[in-house]
């Protein structure tokens, strides 16, 4: 297993190569950990990846895939054969699909390190209400969220993106080595915008989180590399 150590993931949410590489002329010297999610891959392709892990940055590709068990197999091969350090699908896809995943991104590694795989438990964008009402899960959020996370361990998958909020539920019931990945991260000062779950930095390190995703409190503030920066020291309570 690779990248245990805890950091800071800041979610690359952009449409284009060129935008994406200007952002990140600032932080040359930093490397951050980086995330490409549905909105750049749709628009660059596995080039955007590769672009990046040739420049050097650990690579989290946020797909969240969700399909029958054969497909997802033969898509997480694929995933693994672009070298991407980790990768993720949705827990509600069932155990049986998260371990034909495991199987693809193991076939797709060829006997070298095999990106982490981890699932997305329940969006930080979804409340408990809309839970209810919408997709008629009548138990609470928490609870949901701790059964969707011993699913993936049962399927051997090495952690799940949950809320901060929620991280110490998941250490809990998966182990301290089960990794909680956590987006839905916000300044004690700045709008929550669409996300209805969230904490600040220094609070998602007390809760147990390992790696914090934070997009537009880092992409969107007038100062990037400051704002990255004050994530990082929050966080991990380093210096800048
Ligand atoms: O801008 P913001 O900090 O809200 O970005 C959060 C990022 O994390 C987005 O790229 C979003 O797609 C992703 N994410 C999330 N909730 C999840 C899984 C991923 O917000 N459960």
């Amino acid at each position: 297993m690779n990248n245990m150590a805890k950091d800071v993931i800041i979610a690359l949410d952009f449409n284009t190569a060129e935008e994406t590489l200007k952002f990140l002329e600032g932080f040359k010297d930093l490397h951050p950990y980086v995330k490409i999610g549905m909105e750049l891959y749709y628009a660059e392709g596995p080039a955007m990846v590769r672009e990046l892990k040739r420049r050097g940055y650990h690579v989290f590709l946020d797909l969240k895939l969700h399909d029958i068990p054969n497909t997802v197999r033969k898509s997480m091969k694929v995933l693994a054969g672009m070298g991407v350090d980790i990768c993720n699908l949705h827990a509600a896809g069932t155990t049986a699909m998260m371990r034909a995943a495991l199987e693809g991104l193991t076939e797709g590694s060829n006997g070298g390190p095999r990106p982490l795989l981890i699932a997305v438990t329940q969006l930080t964008s979804t409340s408990e209400e809309v839970m209810r009402k919408e997709l008629l899960i009548d138990h609470p959020i928490g609870e949901t969220v701790r059964h969707y996370a011993m699913n993936a361990r049962e399927a051997g998958l090495d952690g799940v993106v949950c809320s901060p909020l929620e991280a110490g539920i998941v250490k809990e019931a998966c182990g301290s080595h089960f990794l909680t990945v956590t987006p839905g991260v916000r300044f004690a000062d700045s709008s929550t915008d669409d996300q209805s779950r969230v904490t600040t930095p220094a609070r998602a390190r007390e809760l147990g989180s390992d790696y914090i995703v934070v997009g537009r409190p880092i992409t969107q503030a007038p100062d990037p590399v400051a704002a990255y920066l004050r994530c990082k020291k929050e966080f991990l309570g380093m210096e800048n």
